[in-house]
């Protein structure tokens, strides 16, 4: 038996898992040598911690009272002023990175390929992720600087997204400004902790959550990458979103002018059950995300003395972290959370089952589970018409249908700011026309102001880009 093989097979022993070699005989050379590296790739602490999470498992609806939800800063328009050229200092200096994750596997929205790629522009049908790079390159034009992006996929997209990038140039940004990595993939186990094989030569694994950042960081040594290009502060949003104001200056002022070392976005929900997270106080008076799922229908939708929902904010996740802070979480732990969900296996004689109900729990981790240990955190209320319309599903609420409507608006609204007239329906006021804005011609109506040709009208569908604009 080669070495590397005698080591794995202990290190099955030691977990109680060599159910993981029942068909190892069957395999070839190669296939052993796959399935033998995976087993050595495992890691014991986590795998350990999985299992301990199983065993204490317990309903993690909230039984105690319900915790205060935290204070939101609502800014005064002279606030604003004061933030965002704080904000564009920091822009400037050249000081700001960006942190897209985009690592999920979007099983919600049934498409092919990355989240990513999906055309959701309007007219051009620009793709999520043209969207999100053409925002930081006018950032990039706007103040004279380089912002490095740093992309997290994983390892069911991690080509195909590194591939999308280099077939359309990079968006026109210099291809050195954006970094790829690949997030950690954790096993999941059966409800009694064992390891599931979804082929007789391979464990299943998928990604181990939005807080595997952290460690990924890590691991490419991007704390170092980020340190030499002297970034101290990283905007954090999700790919989903294309209303979303990428290393939005306001934002930024409002982090750095209140000395943050983790600073959330929140927005009104858009009902009791929208699947947002709440940021709320602890008793230690540091903060912690609820999440949805934490919470009762009955808890969901309770109201203050006002009448209005205890939780009215809930966070879109976008986020701004001070580099240092983050940089020193990634030395600990992040909590395990547990989804029960329906896994691949082999039955005894190796064929592939697919079950109609859960049989396996996955396990993530959550960015947002560093919060409490912050020293200083804020939420900033921001206006959600402006800035989020998330794609999660394939239709009805949060589809490509509601992210181009709410696309359609802003950029009518925009328009009607500078005083240009948007067609609208009789009935229900919607814009009769179609319209997009290139990032790169405008980030908001200042600019539009700006750029748009004088006598300019709308008669018709209106794509508004800097090429043609040249
Ligand atoms: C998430 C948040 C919720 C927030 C909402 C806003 C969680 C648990 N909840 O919900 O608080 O209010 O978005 O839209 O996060 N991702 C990875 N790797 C992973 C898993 C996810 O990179 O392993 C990325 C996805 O690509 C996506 C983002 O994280 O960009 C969110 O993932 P998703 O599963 O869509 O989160 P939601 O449940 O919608």
């Amino acid at each position: 038996m080669k070495k590397h093989h005698k080591l794995a097979q202990e290190l099955l022993t030691k977990l109680g898992q060599e159910h993981v070699l029942r068909f190892v005989d069957r395999l070839d050379a190669a296939q052993q040598d796959a399935l033998f590296a995976q087993i050595a790739s495992l890691d014991a602490h986590t795998l350990s911690r999985m299992r301990k999470t199983l065993e204490q498992r317990s309903d993690t609806a909230l039984h105690d009272e319900l915790p205060e939800p935290a204070p939101v800063i609502s800014l005064s328009a002279a606030e604003r002023i004061a933030a965002l050229s704080r904000g564009e200092e920091l822009l400037a200096a050249g000081m700001v990175g960006v942190v897209l994750v985009a690592g999920g596997q979007g099983s919600r929205l049934g498409f092919d390929g990355p989240k990513g790629v999906y055309p959701v522009g309007p007219l051009s049908g620009a793709s999520l992720f043209e969207i999100h790079a053409r925002k930081i390159l006018a950032l990039e034009n706007k103040y004279r600087i380089s912002i490095p992006l740093y992309i997290m996929t994983s390892a069911a997209n991690d080509a195909a997204t590194r591939a999308f990038f280099e077939e359309h140039n990079y968006f026109g940004r210099d291809r050195a400004n954006t970094v790829f990595f690949s997030q950690g993939m954790w096993p999941a186990l059966t409800k009694d902790g064992r390891l599931i094989l979804d082929a007789p030569g391979h464990i299943f694994e998928s990604p181990d959550g939005h807080g595997g950042l952290l460690a990924a960081l890590k691991k490419h040594a991007l704390f170092e990458d980020m340190r030499q290009r002297g970034v101290t502060t990283l905007f954090y949003f999700q790919v989903d979103n294309p209303l979303v104001n990428v290393a939005d200056p306001v934002f930024l002022g409002v982090h750095a002018g209140n000395f943050s070392e983790f600073s959330i976005k929140v927005c009104a929900k858009r009902d009791a059950d929208e699947g947002l997270g709440n940021v709320v106080l602890q008793e230690s008076g540091s903060r912690r995300m609820l999440e949805y799922s934490e919470l009762t229908v009955a808890q969901k939708s309770a109201c203050d003395e006002s009448g209005r929902l205890r939780y009215y904010f809930g966070s879109p996740a976008i986020h701004v972290f001070d580099r240092v802070f983050m940089e020193q979480q990634a030395e600990q732990d992040l909590p395990l959370h547990v989804a029960n969900k329906k896994v691949p296996y082999c039955d005894e004689a190796g064929r592939l089952v697919q079950p109609d109900t859960p049989n396996a729990c996955k396990f993530e981790k959550f960015i947002f589970d560093v919060l409490p240990r912050a020293q200083r955190s804020v939420s900033l209320e921001f206006d959600r018409a402006d800035e989020f319309s998330p794609l999660k599903n394939a239709s009805g609420t949060d589809s490509a249908e509601t992210c181009r409507r709410d696309m359609l608006l802003k950029w009518a609204r925009w328009l009607e700011e500078c005083g240009i007239k948007v067609p609208r329906h009789d009935e229900d006021g919607a814009p009769a026309v179609a319209l997009e804005i290139d990032p790169c011609y405008a980030l908001g109506p200042e600019d539009l102001m700006a750029n748009l040709p004088s006598g300019f009208t709308i008669s018709g569908d209106t794509l508004l880009s800097a090429e043609t604009a040249g």
